[in-house]
């Protein structure tokens, strides 16, 4: 019997991790499943909406490290995370993704010597400026087993001198979540509550600090949002972080103006999958809504200069737009009139079954 502690944060997380703790619940004989909750993201509707969407149990512990700089976040999750370990003794550590928490959790295992694999290993963006590149080079280095989502992940690790022992591609975890909700999701009254119809909007989804921390990058895209939404109407669902910027960086009154936008609270897994899943087009910054959109076969822009997820655009619908608005006001159009190409394929092992696959490998 294995005791394997998965440790979420933050919103991307609870869609990795659900599979995982729903599948060591159905091999009881084999594992012992606790979930540690960080407390890094706290609002209701972008931690708890998801322990409800997902099914997941209440998380067995909650560190409630809250807000801070990144130094500040990164050292509370260890401080707290430390003495988990230490009274638990695990037999292996689950982390997941790329946000702060992530990271330190994995540090404090390398630390102690708790065995700690990551999902969702291996993705690069090759981007150094953005936090999550670097969260995701110093987890590889230091966990004992890394679980890819696509072969691109493995080559990435081999480049970076990793033993081939220790990587296992497993395919994508957040793509069980999506599966196993997916029919839950057509009960959803989002669109009627919003009162749309079916494929007549965009939904968009933006919280990268290079996008919305940055005046000129924001400006920028609301130049871009209000042409698209004099076209069709975007659903914008905000990030806390956004919102705050937004207050931050006085564009309240010029994004209120446009008219077409809609700002609305950010929404659970089931109301959100309904929404994009309806939607013409879905312009993102977003590392997840990319891979989803890929799936269901949605056309998707990423307002990004770089992926760490190419197979989405290889594969996938997804195509790298940037943050030029002429050029997100073209792809839209072209988007929207039809002439992209939507044809797509569903990545190997994004099947549903990662979750069984990462166990497998545990045992
Ligand atoms: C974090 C992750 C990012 C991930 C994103 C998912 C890091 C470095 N970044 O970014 O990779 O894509 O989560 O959504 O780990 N806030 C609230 N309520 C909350 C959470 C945050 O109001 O529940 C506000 C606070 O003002 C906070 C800010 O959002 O300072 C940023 O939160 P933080 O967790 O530091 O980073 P995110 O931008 O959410
Ligand atoms: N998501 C959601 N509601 C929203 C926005 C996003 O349920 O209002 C989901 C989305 O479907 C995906 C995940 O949140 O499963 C992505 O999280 P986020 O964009 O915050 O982080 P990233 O993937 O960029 O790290």
């Amino acid at each position: 019997m294995l005791k394997v502690i998965s440790v979420v944060g933050a919103r991307p997380n609870f869609m990795k991790v659900a599979p995982l703790v729903e599948a060591m619940k159905r091999r009881e004989l084999e594992f012992t499943p606790l979930v540690v909750h960080t407390g890094q993201h706290y609002d209701w509707n972008m931690t708890d909406a998801f322990i409800r969407d997902l099914g997941l149990p209440k998380p067995d512990l909650f560190l409630n490290v809250g807000s801070g700089s990144h130094a500040a976040q990164t050292a509370a999750v260890m401080e707290r995370f430390e003495p988990v370990v230490l009274s638990e003794k695990p037999d292996w550590v689950l982390v997941v993704g790329d946000v702060n928490s992530t990271l330190a959790c994995a540090l404090v295992c390398v630390k102690l010597g708790a065995k700690v694999a990551h999902v969702e290993a291996g993705l690069r963006s090759r981007d150094r400026t953005m936090p999550e590149e670097i969260n995701r080079v110093l987890t590889d280095q230091i966990a004992d087993l890394l679980f890819t989502p696509s072969r691109d992940a493995d080559e990435n690790l081999r480049a970076e001198g990793i033993p081939h022992e220790r990587i296992r591609f497993v395919g994508n975890i957040m793509i069980d979540s999506l599966f196993s909700q997916l029919s839950r999701s057509k009960e959803s009254r989002i669109r009627e509550t919003l009162e749309l119809s079916s494929r007549d909007y965009a939904v968009m989804t933006l919280h990268r600090p290079s996008n919305v921390d940055e005046q000129d990058t924001f400006a920028g895209i609301l130049d871009a949002l209000e042409e698209i939404a004099a076209r069709i109407p975007i659903i914008f669902p905000t990030h806390p972080r956004t919102r705050q910027r937004i207050t931050d960086l006085g564009l309240r009154e010029r994004i209120e103006g446009i008219r077409g936008l809609r700002l609305i609270q950010p929404l659970g897994y089931i109301d959100f999958l309904n929404l994009y899943s309806h939607a013409q087009l879905v312009l993102t910054d977003s590392g997840g809504v990319q891979e989803e959109t890929t799936v269901l076969g949605i056309p998707c822009l990423t307002l990004r200069e770089n992926t760490e997820r190419p197979i989405t655009t290889e594969l996938g619908t997804n195509t790298i737009v940037g943050t030029d608005p002429l050029k997100i006001v073209a792809a839209a159009f072209a988007a929207l009139d039809g002439s992209k190409d939507v044809t797509h394929q569903v990545p190997p092992l994004w099947d549903g079954h990662t979750a069984d696959r990462i166990l497998d490998a545990l045992s």
